[in-house]
């Protein structure tokens, strides 16, 4: 089954109006190509979506929250609602990213949670895991990832609406991505795992996205890659060479 190349550009803290600004008017002038179907969602701050959604003109650019907390409103100072997501012009949230597993020591099983609301609030999540170099050299790579997806597949029979992002946490931001062998093996042992889990149908059809490291030149190398269809880039999304990462399987 073919699925759609997937595209997202998470902007972390980073950014200001004036920058943002000026990202979004170069997104608006990309020609995303339609021959591979190419979905591009970009993740700015959340003070920013407003903002960005104002300046977004290229309607083949959807925008993602980079954290949505699994209440509709209330005293939880700080956090941001899916509806409020919705509300400024959003469709996606990330959840799950390493950023907030490890800093603000997300659980498991609070992603889950946070998932399955922002599912029910109508939001597409981007739901990433991925191990650490300790984790990996213990050999442990598929046992985490999905033990981060565990408790996300007793909590939700639908994945049509979740496109899973796999960043081992080694490569995110050391520009020491992956190599195309090591992301499709691990790739190909989450599909495995999910069409034992979700059925082949589902399995077959989600969308599983590499991060850690990618930019303008590597992207094409992991083209002939089959179960890694698209790529959640940081760095690279806020410089003019997001462009050639977008157009990179045309
Ligand atoms: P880098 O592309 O900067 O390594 O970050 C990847 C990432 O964490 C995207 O969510």
């Amino acid at each position: 089954m073919a699925r759609k190349f997937f595209v997202g550009g998470n902007f972390k803290m980073n950014g200001s109006k004036e920058s943002i600004k000026e990202i979004v008017e170069l997104l608006n002038k990309v020609d995303v190509p339609e021959s591979v179907g190419t979905e591009v969602v970009i993740s700015p701050p959340a003070l920013y979506l407003h903002w960005a959604k104002l300046h977004l003109t290229n309607t083949a650019i959807e925008l993602a929250a980079q954290n949505a907390y699994p209440k509709v409103s209330g005293a939880y100072t700080g956090e941001v609602s899916a509806p409020q997501i919705k509300d400024v012009g959003a469709e996606w949230v990330i959840l799950g990213h390493s950023e907030r597993r490890h800093i603000i020591k997300e659980s498991d099983d609070f992603i889950a949670e946070k998932t399955v609301h922002a599912l029910e609030s109508d939001l597409g999540v981007i739901l990433c895991v991925g191990e650490t170099l300790e984790e990996r050299e213990s050999g442990t790579t598929i046992a985490v990832c999905t033990r981060q997806l565990d408790p996300v597949i007793a909590a939700t029979k639908d994945w049509s609406h979740i496109v899973i992002a796999y960043e081992p946490v080694w490569a995110i931001g050391t520009g020491l991505a992956a190599t195309p062998a090591d992301a499709q093996e691990t790739h190909a042992a989450i599909r495995a795992y999910l069409t034992d889990k979700i059925g082949k149908d589902q399995a077959d059809s989600v969308r599983i996205l590499y991060g850690g490291s990618v930019n303008g030149k590597n992207a094409k190398t992991f083209n002939d890659c089959p179960d890694i269809d698209g790529y959640l880039v940081g760095g690279a999304s806020l410089k003019p060479e997001f462009v050639d990462i977008i157009t990179s399987r045309s």
